[in-house]
């Protein structure tokens, strides 16, 4: 893997799979732009990085569980960046993170559905013009198998909310935009697929969900990487992994009436549609 003279943002990469993705995308050589909430994650993890003889990542915090902090990010990044080679959208919080109840967004917006779809949807489109620019360029989407179809009547969850079902139609979302994605960018140079990374990883959000893990994030981690700078995946787009294998998704991820839904809903609710 040479990254030399790319630029690659990794949102939620203070923690977790992202951690191991921008780690090893930094000793690669990349210009790595990593992402989260919490400062001394990120120094502790940009420590690890220099420690390696690798040059420093550039931390840019934002919280993601309001959309504008999805456009602050987005704002911070091109203010420095007019070229970004690769996006990984992989920030996200589990079924049960901050409790089994129903929450809500700065927005208002179902928490899951907020943090794990809505920002990284909005932060594609703002960051899509440098992305774009360094075209051959990649988007990955970090999603799940975890996959609930979205009952369009009640889209943020206010009857009958679990937080199993709010994860998992956070993550068939992203597999939607990842196929709607792929159909706009046709031609443009620049691809999007999304993925399961692995089951149960040894992470936080495994952890506090009381799930004993059973896979690794360097499994995970590899299956993020080769979406991401995999030579087998050159010009591929529009599809969705199960680790290292192409898999099929939820079947309403291949509904367009319900991606044009899901399209339309989106632009309105992060007001893209302005
Ligand atoms: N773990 C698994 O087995 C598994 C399986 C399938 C899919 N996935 C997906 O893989 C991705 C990474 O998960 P992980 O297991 O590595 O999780 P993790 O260890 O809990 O890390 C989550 C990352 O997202 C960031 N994040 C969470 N909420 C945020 C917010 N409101 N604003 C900004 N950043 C926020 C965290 O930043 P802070 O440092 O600020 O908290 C952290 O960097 C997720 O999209 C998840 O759905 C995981």
């Amino acid at each position: 893997m040479k990254m030399d003279g790319k630029t690659v943002l990794i949102t939620g990469s203070t923690d977790g799979v992202g951690r191991y993705v921008a780690a090893r995308l930094a000793a690669a050589g990349a210009n790595v732009l990593i992402h989260g909430r919490d400062e001394a994650r990120a120094k502790s993890l940009a420590d690890d990085i220099r420690r390696q003889g690798h040059a420093a990542p550039t931390f840019y915090p934002a919280d993601l569980s309001s959309l504008s902090g999805a456009r602050q990010l987005a704002e911070a990044v091109l203010a420095d960046h007019k070229r970004l080679d690769l996006f990984i959208s992989n920030a996200g919080i589990g079924s049960r993170t901050l409790g089994a109840e129903r929450r809500t967004s700065a927005d208002g917006h179902e928490l899951r559905f907020a943090v794990n779809y809505l920002s990284g949807f909005l932060l594609a489109y703002l960051l899509l013009p440098a992305i774009k620019a360094s075209a051959p360029s990649r988007i990955v989407n970090v999603a799940s198998l975890g996959q609930h179809p979205i009952d369009f009547d009640d889209v943020m969850i206010t009857r009958g909310y679990n937080g199993g079902r709010a994860y998992s139609q956070s993550k068939l979302s992203q597999i939607m935009f990842t196929i709607d994605l792929a159909n706009e960018l046709k031609g443009s140079g620049v691809t999007v697929n999304s993925l399961h990374p692995a089951t149960y990883m040894n992470t936080t959000m495994v952890r506090e969900g009381g799930i004993t893990p059973i896979s690794t994030v360097e499994q995970g981690g590899e299956a993020i990487l080769h979406l991401a700078v995999g030579d087998d995946m050159a010009g591929r787009s529009g599809l969705f992994f199960n680790g290292m294998h192409e898999a099929q998704a939820n079947p309403q991820a291949y509904d367009p009436t319900a991606r044009k839904r899901l399209r339309a809903l989106s632009l309105e609710l992060t007001g893209l549609a302005k």
